[in-house]
């Protein structure tokens, strides 16, 4: 059975916010380096249009957001700052960092704010209400704003008090970020133009496997590669050397093959593998066909006539959607199937949607991100919504007229 595809929300578009006070949840969960500086800030530029739409219309805007994983307590590094410093030279405008979320500073900031004006609560995770979503501190932060919106699409499957407590007390919407986020997963679920193909890949079958359901009953080609296609290859009787097997998932992988074939969906598997002795650069590598993966090695990469075929394949399609690495892309020798995936994809003349996380920085680092349709903020927000999962963050928010 398939599974409910969201509704579609109200949007910043759909409301009044001139003059208004407007709590803007962001995801500004952005990279660190050792140094401490943003290493990539794809998801700040990404909040830009939201946060110049309200303040292009005299909104008062109150952003916030988590930063990494602080377990309720102030970390130094964490603070939203620098965030805040990146966020100002984008906008062209000053940005206030301020020093808490919640408590009287920050409402007397707030309450000097003039229309326009944009300041940038603490991270959130400092507090450890936000991630109990405690109802007071959530009433708190609700009381800053006349309006909620979500624009965090990447945390809107964490069911915390800024993504789900707060829209309990004020009017809440989308921002266009979000919208165009789960709009564009939504089209391509329900009304994909054909051919559909996924490419799915990555370390593990069991963080796939909703992923792997939802989307069978819906493509035309389904692609395999990463870490997990050892797993599908082990569930038809190839040793796969010392890569790892998700026994405990074979039998999902061997039903997932069987309803492929009965559905009509054509299931492609390696045919080819590079195999390397360890996961590291430099270690020797060789390339293997799938039947003939030597015992003590490791599967690193699709093989150069896997990543033709695969490749080929995906050259007819209309509609493409991909989430995970074909091998370890991050080392320059295992890159090459992840890398001519991206290239293909990103010369389709048709819909090319990136999920987030690994495989979005996979296609930041080809430089192919522009190319394509549609790369994702989300990591696990963009598994839960192809796996057909609703996204807590999204069902909070009001229901668009007709919808
Ligand atoms: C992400 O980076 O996927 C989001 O910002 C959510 O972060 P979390 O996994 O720490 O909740």
């Amino acid at each position: 059975m398939q599974k409910a595809i969201p509704r579609r929300k109200k949007t910043v578009r759909d409301i009044d916010v001139t003059g208004k006070r407007v709590l803007v949840r962001a995801d500004f969960n952005v990279p660190l380096g050792e140094d401490g500086a943003i290493e990539d800030d794809t998801r700040i530029r990404a909040s830009l249009p939201t946060i110049r739409y309200l303040s292009e219309r005299d909104a008062r805007v109150i952003l916030c957001s988590h930063l990494d994983r602080p377990q309720g307590v102030v970390v130094e590094r964490l603070r939203l700052a620098l965030v805040a410093n990146r966020l100002s030279v984008l906008l062209g405008r000053p940005v206030t960092a301020l020093r808490d979320c919640i408590g009287p500073e920050v409402e007397s900031a707030v309450a000097a704010m003039s229309g326009g004006d944009v300041v940038l609560l603490e991270n959130l995770r400092f507090h450890p209400e936000e991630k109990t979503d405690d109802p007071a501190f959530a009433e708190e932060l609700a009381s800053l704003a006349d309006i909620y919106v979500n624009d965090a699409f990447g945390a809107s499957h964490r069911a915390h008090a800024s993504i789900v407590g707060v829209p309990e007390h004020l009017p809440a919407v989308a921002g266009l970020l979000l919208a165009k986020e789960v709009d564009t997963f939504t089209r391509i679920l329900r009304d994909p133009e054909r051919p559909f193909a996924a490419v799915i890949g990555g370390a593990k079958v069991s963080d796939k496997l909703g992923v792997l359901e939802n989307i069978m009953p819906r493509v035309d080609l389904l692609i395999i590669g990463g870490g997990m296609a050892a797993t599908f290859l082990a569930s038809r009787g190839y040793g796969t050397g010392r890569s790892h097997v998700e026994t405990d998932r074979l039998d999902d992988v061997r039903q997932l093959s069987a309803k492929a074939a009965e559905l009509g969906v054509r299931l492609l598997l390696p045919r080819d593998a590079v195999v390397t002795e360890r996961l590291e650069a430099g270690a020797p590598t060789q390339v293997v066909p799938v039947a003939k993966i030597p015992d003590d090695w490791v599967i690193a990469d699709i093989g150069p006539e896997t990543a033709g075929e695969f490749c080929r394949e995906l050259e007819g399609c209309r509609t493409a959607v991909w989430n995970g690495p074909m091998g370890v892309f991050e080392i320059p020798e295992f890159a090459e199937g992840t890398r001519r995936i991206a290239a293909t994809l990103a010369n389709l003349s048709g819909t090319t949607v990136v999920g987030g996380g690994s495989t979005a920085d996979a296609v930041a680092r080809f430089g192919l991100a522009d190319k394509m349709t549609h790369v994702s903020t989300g990591g696990g927000a963009a598994l839960t919504v192809l796996a057909g999962k609703s996204l807590p963050g999204v069902e909070t928010l009001e229901d668009a007229e007709g919808s």
